[in-house]
């Protein structure tokens, strides 16, 4: 294959620079999938740590002792940080687990060709945009945030790092020519976890019986995975991310953008989703 050009391909969207450099942007962009592989896609906020959480326990048949002492940036390593090639060389495991927050324009030559199986999460973006608007108070790896009418002009307008999630969704969603995709949102994870998890096993061609699955859900829980230091970030050391300013596993909730919007934010955001959702038919759930 040619190389591609990441300067040309990344020249409208930004990614946190401890994480990301010109190599693993270009690692990420020329990866060579195995059909095997699992790729957990998301924009930022939507419930991907959730997801590594679930497949991992999937494949564990709903034991946690993987989960609970392997931390997930090495169960599901992301594809465009810079670790991720040593994390896969160090591993036999199969199939391999991947996590990613690239939109799928970026991805479309690694991965429209593989049989890799795709996990996209999403979640309603008011949500995800309070979500990311308290998680920047407290990675210290993300530009200053400025006043939260500020932030959220600049998710509208795809300012953020990360990109667009207008773009994301639809890209991952409505354009995507990957043969083997699954869209799961994190609203029916909260709201049927039963039926999100057997929806994901039969996916992964992992059926779980009903006391497996049970215990998926059990050790996926929220308050299960705030108490696990494998995934509630607290092993990240507090120059990246301080958790005295925050917590990775915050709410947990649908509907918490409700506390923070106020009636004109509403009309504003509700005016920029419907010209830009126009020609996508996904349904969202605000509020519980
Ligand atoms: P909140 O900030 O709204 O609480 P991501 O992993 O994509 O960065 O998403 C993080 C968001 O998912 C956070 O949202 C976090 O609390 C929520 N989350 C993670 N695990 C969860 C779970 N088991 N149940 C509900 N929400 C969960």
């Amino acid at each position: 294959m040619a190389r591609l050009d990441v300067t040309e391909m990344f020249q409208d969207i930004s990614f946190p620079g401890h994480l990301h450099t010109q190599d693993s942007l270009q690692q990420a962009v020329e990866f060579n999938f195995q059909d095997t592989d699992i790729l957990i896609a998301s924009y930022p906020k939507s419930g991907t740590t959730w997801m590594q959480e679930i497949v991992t326990l999937v494949y564990s048949r709903g034991d946690p002792h993987l989960s609970q002492t392997v931390p997930n940036w090495t169960r599901a390593p992301w594809l465009e940080q810079y670790y991720c090639t040593a994390v896969l060389e160090a591993s036999s495991a199969v199939p391999r687990l991947l996590t990613t927050h690239l939109p799928y324009r970026l991805l479309r030559t690694a991965i429209q060709d593989s049989k890799a199986k795709v996990i996209y999460v999403s979640r309603n973006p008011k949500d995800v945009m309070v979500s990311f608007y308290h998680f920047h108070k407290m990675a210290n790896f993300l530009p200053d945030i400025g006043s939260f009418p500020e932030f959220l002009d600049r998710f509208l307008e795809g300012k953020l790092h990360f990109g667009s999630w207008f773009e994301h969704i639809i890209g991952w969603t409505q354009t995507a020519a990957v043969s083997n995709l699954l869209h799961v949102t994190y609203e029916e994870m909260l709201l049927d976890p039963q039926g999100a998890i057997k929806k994901i096993s039969l996916f992964l061609q992992c059926p779980l019986a009903e006391d497996e699955i049970n215990n998926c859900v059990k050790h996926c829980s929220f308050s299960s995975m705030k108490d696990n230091k494998m995934i509630n970030y607290t092993l990240v050391p507090q120059e990246i991310m301080d958790h005295s300013k925050g917590s990775f596993m915050r709410k947990g909730e649908i509907g918490d953008w409700k506390n923070m919007f106020t009636e004109e934010q509403r009309r504003r955001f509700d005016s920029v989703f419907s010209s830009k959702m126009q020609q996508c038919s996904l349904q969202f759930v605000w509020e519980k």
